[in-house]
């Protein structure tokens, strides 16, 4: 059922039709590792660390437990430490913070550009400009989000990192297969850390992350610091957690992994569909930058209505989502940062606005047409 207790004509996503597309594999996966007996760190796990690897190029990765803690450990691997700063956008999933959190760390906001919905370069100018003389080396990092999946744009914010000796992580948690001037998500900054979350664009079947990485140094210290900071077994080197990607959710990937250049090519064939078809005026498409090759996570548009659209296109068996209503800077959580709405006005726009509609690689041609349909009919 829709949230309007309509029946769901269009689903947001299916579990269900992906199975019915790849499920022999996937479970011939699962099978493979249950006969192993070997459920921890084994040979899943790195063959699908080499795989995902060739697919961005030969950076290193490290698997593990969740996006969430891909970007926390990156943090950590770059020194963030109890009372730094990193920076990030207060219009993404609250992970984002909880893992600058989760190190010890401050998040220090800055606004999005109204265009892409990711960084907005100026903006993290101004504020690294302001902050750097009184933070000084407490200033330790930024992590850009592409979100929706689309890269943020690298190229200025990797020159306001390296002037002033910032590391950049990466949230690429949305952005598997997309691409920034010919580069892969998640390779530009010093780490990349992505969500294998069961709806990201490569999903397993739980739980899982991981963390891309520019040298096996690197790697390894990621290594060390998802297994209890040991090395080599009751030998640990530095304080570590419990963060793995599990053999099962490994063998899950691997037999998805060689879909996801297919699947996000269909994605970019809805988005155009979409792009074409929907005709309401009151509607704002999302924008592809110039300098990006979208993966299409989600298809947002914005609508001065949009509860009324949702509630609209939910009677007619639509079903949509909200990413996100709420920014991070307003969440209870987040309160004791003190920062009052108004802070941050593109995001907080955006925040009311934003209505991502159906996209997933199984979606059908009559259900694309469906969806702008119901776009268009609603006011
Ligand atoms: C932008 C973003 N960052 C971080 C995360 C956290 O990933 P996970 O749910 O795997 O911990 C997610 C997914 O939920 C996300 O969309």
């Amino acid at each position: 059922m829709s949230n309007a207790g309509e029946p769901v004509k269009v689903p947001f996503g299916s579990v269900k039709r992906e199975l019915d597309e790849c499920g022999d594999e996937i479970r011939a996966a699962v099978n493979r590792v249950i006969e192993s007996g070997w459920f921890i760190l084994g040979p899943e796990v790195e063959g699908f660390e080499a795989e995902f690897s060739s697919h961005l190029g030969g950076s290193p990765v490290v698997g593990v437990g969740s996006g969430t803690e891909a970007i926390h450990l990156a943090l950590l691997a770059t020194g963030v430490e109890h009372g730094d700063y990193v920076v990030t956008v207060p219009n993404t999933a609250v992970p984002t913070a909880s893992a600058i959190s989760a190190a010890g760390a401050t998040p220090l906001f800055v606004d999005i550009d109204a265009a892409s919905f990711t960084m907005d370069p100026k903006s993290l100018r101004e504020l690294v400009g302001t902050q750097k003389p009184r933070l000084g080396r407490r200033l330790k990092a930024v992590v850009p989000v592409h979100l929706y999946g689309q890269c943020a744009d690298m190229d200025p914010i990797m020159e306001i990192a390296r002037e002033f000796e910032l590391a950049v992580v990466e949230d690429a948690a949305q952005a598997a297969g997309a691409e920034y001037k010919g580069r892969k998500a998640g390779t530009i900054g010093d780490f990349g850390a992505f969500s294998f979350y069961p709806s990201k664009n490569l999903g397993c079947y739980g739980d899982g992350g991981a963390v891309v990485t520019r040298s096996s140094d690197d790697a390894q210290r990621i290594k060390m610091l998802r297994n209890y900071g040991q090395e080599r077994r009751y030998y640990h080197e530095i304080k570590g957690v419990n963060s793995r990607l599990d053999e099962m959710q490994a063998a899950v990937l691997r037999a998805k992994l060689p879909h996801l250049e297919a699947w996000n090519e269909r994605r970019r064939r809805i988005a155009a569909a979409y792009q074409t078809m929907i005709e309401n005026l009151r509607v704002s498409s999302p924008a592809c930058m110039d300098y990006a090759v979208h993966a299409w996570h989600l298809y947002v548009i914005r609508h001065p209505e949009r509860d009324k659209l949702a509630e609209s296109l939910a009677k007619r068996g639509v079903a949509t989502l909200i990413h996100y209503p709420v920014p991070i800077h307003l969440q209870r959580a987040y309160r004791d940062l003190g920062l009052r709405e108004g802070a941050y006005p593109v995001a907080e726009a955006a925040a009311s606005e934003v209505l991502s509609l159906p996209i997933f690689p199984q979606l059908a041609e009559d259900e694309i047409e469906y969806v702008c349909r119901q776009v268009n009919e609603s006011e």
